[in-house]
């Protein structure tokens, strides 16, 4: 498995605790939904996993590799390499073309551009964006945008994708979309799929649902 939190708990004011010894494995090729009511603390947790928030206690294995045991120069480069996310507004760079964009993580990583510019092709072609790899961000629609936005989550081949709300900005036909390719792409690649929705459309396409206000 690829995802271990091990009695995760989180206060943000070291009073009221938002989660509480919180236990949860995934697997590869799983697709997790939390859900919850507004403030629940599902972005919390989604972070916590991503090591963008530390937890107040609790361990996270990712891989099985503690990322809060890891040296303060490693981390950013294990969390590029692991994880890739995706968001509710793409956050895509507007002045940056489409492959320019799924190339950012290698960028970050300062790896050589030239080997992974045939995988952001083969990406571009498996996310039926083919013919969109010059083109302005803006000029695309908000569910092209969404395969952008996936095909530079994958760009380093993670064994974990993270994504907030990821068809919150979607149409239903969209939101169908996004849904069937992430879950062709976690079984294929063998990723670990943790994400935040409150769409019941969304969790249809979820091995497994996690309501965390319970
Ligand atoms: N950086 C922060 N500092 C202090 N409180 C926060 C912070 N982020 C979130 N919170 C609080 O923690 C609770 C859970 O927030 P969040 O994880 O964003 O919930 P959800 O994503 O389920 O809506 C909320 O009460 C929110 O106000
Ligand atoms: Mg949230």
């Amino acid at each position: 498995m690829s995802i271990e939190l091990k009695g995760i708990s989180h206060s943000y004011d070291a009073k009221n605790y938002i989660l509480k010894d919180f236990n949860l494995t995934i697997d590869k090729g799983e697709i997790v939904a939390i859900i919850g009511s507004s403030g629940s603390g599902k972005s919390t947790l989604l972070n916590i996993v991503g090591g963008i928030n530390v937890p107040s206690s609790g361990e996270i294995l990712l891989d099985g590799v503690n990322i809060n045991n890891l040296k303060a120069k490693d981390v950013e480069s294990f969390k590029l390499s692991k994880i890739g996310y995706i968001f509710q507004n793409y956050n895509l760079i507007p002045f940056l073309n489409v492959m320019d964009n799924i190339l950012l993580p290698v960028n970050l990583l300062k790896k050589k551009l030239d080997s992974y510019k045939e995988e952001a092709i083969n990406l571009l072609k498996e996310l039926n964006l083919e013919s969109k790899a010059n083109a302005n961000i803006l000029e695309l629609s908000g569910g092209e945008q969404q395969r952008v936005a996936i095909a530079r989550a994958l760009i380093l081949n993670p064994s974990i994708i993270l994504a907030d709300e990821p068809t919150g900005s979607l149409d239903r036909d969209n939101t169908t979309n996004f849904m069937k390719l992430l879950k062709e792409i976690s079984i294929k690649r063998s990723i670990s799929v943790m994400l935040v929705t409150h769409d019941l459309k969304v969790t249809e396409y979820a091995t497994r649902v996690i309501d965390i206000s319970k």
